[in-house]
C-alpha cells in the first residue's frame, strides 16, 4: 500500500494537533488549493485561448502593465475566498486598495489574505515558470464588521500561514503555518495535490546566487564585493558560485530553497525602496525561508519585523541560505 498523502488529508492531520482548532484555517487552505488548481489549469492553456495570453490593456496601481493572466488569477483567488467564507478581506498586487467583503458571512470571518496572484508575469508570454504568493493573518478589527486597513498592515511576524504555488514543470504548492515547511505536487490527471516535499529545509550554505546583474552598477560597494566573491571564490564544490536568475521571484526562491542559494533584489536608483513588495512577496517568502532554516532581510534588518505603512510598500530583499545571507550583509 503506497503512503500517498493528499494536501487535504495533511491539513486534516495537522488540525488534529490542535484540539481546539475550529477548522477555519484548514478550510481557508483548501480554498487556496482550489484556486491554485483553477489558475494552474488556466496557465497550462495560455497561448491556446485568446482570453488568457497577452496584455490586459490596463496598468495596476504601481504603473505596471497588467497581463490577462494577472487579472484571471486575481479573480480566481477572490472568488475562492468569497465562496469559502473564511476571509473578511484581501489585498493584492492587482487591486489599488484592499477589498473588504460585504456579505455578513465574510464579515464574520477571522482571516485576511494578502497575495500576489501571478508573480513573474513578464514570463507568461515566454513560457517560463510563474507563481502565486500568499500571506494569511488573523484580523485585528472586530469580528462581525468589515475588514479594515489595520488588518492588512500587520508585521510579518504576525502571519498565521504563508505559501506559494509555482506553475513550473509541475505545479507545486508550498506552505507553512509556523511549524515547518511542506510542499505538495499537483497530479493534474486527478486534480489532487500530494505531499512530495515533506519538512523542507534550505541548505545552510548553497552554491547559487540570483540577482539581476544588469543593475550591477547601481549596487552599493558591499553588494558588488559580495558578488565578486561569488564569482571568484571556490565554494564547497571547488568551483565558484553559479549565477541563476529566472526573473520570477517565486521560481528563483523555490530553486534556492531546494538547492541552497541566495536571492538579492536591493534598493537601486530606479527602485529606491527596492522592487519587491513587502506584504505579498517578501513577508510570505521570508516566513517560509525562516521556517526552513534560512534568513530574509532587507540587507540590514529582518523582513518580518518591518512595520508596514502602505499596501504596496516595497523593500530590498536578501533571502535564502543562512550563511550566504549573513555574508552578503557583511556579517
Ligand atoms: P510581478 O510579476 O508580480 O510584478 O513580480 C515581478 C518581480 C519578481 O517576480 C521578479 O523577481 C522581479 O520582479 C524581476 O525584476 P527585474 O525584471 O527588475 O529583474
Ligand atoms: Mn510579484
Ligand atoms: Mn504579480
Amino acid at each position: 500500500m503506497s503512503q500517498l498523502v493528499t494536501l487535504h488529508e495533511f491539513i486534516v492531520r495537522k488540525q488534529r494537533d490542535f484540539p481546539f482548532a475550529s477548522g477555519e484555517l484548514s478550510r481557508l487552505l483548501n480554498d487556496i488549493a482550489l484556486a491554485a488548481k483553477i489558475v494552474s489549469n488556466d496557465v497550462r492553456k495560455a497561448g491556446l485561448v485568446d482570453h488568457i495570453l497577452g496584455a490586459q490593456g490596463g496598468q495596476n496601481v504601481q504603473g505596471e502593465d497588467q497581463q490577462k493572466l494577472d487579472v484571471v488569477a486575481d479573480q480566481a483567488f477572490i472568488n475562492a475566498f468569497q465562496n469559502g467564507g473564511e476571509v473578511c478581506g484581501i489585498a493584492s498586487e492587482e487591486n489599488d486598495d484592499f477589498l473588504a467583503f460585504e456579505s455578513q458571512s465574510a464579515q464574520n470571518a477571522n482571516y485576511v489574505v494578502l497575495f500576489d496572484p501571478l508573480d513573474g508575469s513578464s514570463n507568461i508570454d515566454v513560457n517560463v515558470s510563474i507563481g502565486t504568493i500568499f500571506s494569511i493573518y488573523r484580523r485585528l478589527s472586530t469580528c462581525g464588521t468589515k475588514a479594515e486597513r489595520q488588518d492588512m498592515l500587520q508585521q510579518g511576524t504576525a502571519q498565521v500561514a504563508a505559501g506559494y504555488v509555482l506553475y513550473g514543470s509541475s505545479t507545486i504548492l508550498v506552505y507553512t503555518t509556523g511549524n515547518g515547511v511542506n510542499g505538495f505536487t499537483l497530479d493534474p490527471a486527478i486534480g489532487e495535490f500530494f505531499l512530495s516535499h515533506p519538512d523542507m529545509q534550505i541548505p545552510e550554505n548553497g552554491r547559487l546566487y540570483s540577482v539581476n546583474e544588469g543593475n550591477l552598477n547601481d549596487f552599493d560597494p558591499q553588494l558588488r564585493s559580495y558578488l565578486a566573491y561569488c564569482q571568484t571564490t571556490a565554494n564547497q564544490t571547488g568551483k565558484p558560485y553559479s549565477g541563476r536568475y529566472i526573473g520570477s521571484l517565486v521560481a528563483d526562491f523555490h530553486r534556492n530553497l531546494i538547492k541552497g542559494g541566495i536571492y538579492i533584489y536591493p534598493a537601486v536608483p530606479s527602485a529606491p525602496q527596492g522592487r519587491l513588495r513587502l506584504l505579498y512577496e517578501c513577508n510570505p517568502l521570508a516566513f517560509i525561508a525562516e521556517q526552513a532554516g534560512g534568513l530574509a532581510t532587507d540587507g540590514k534588518k529582518r523582513i518580518l519585523e518591518i512595520q508596514p505603512t502602505e499596501l504596496h510598500q516595497r523593500v530590498g530583499l536578501y533571502i535564502g541560505s543562512k550563511k550566504m545571507v549573513e555574508k552578503a550583509m557583511g556579517l
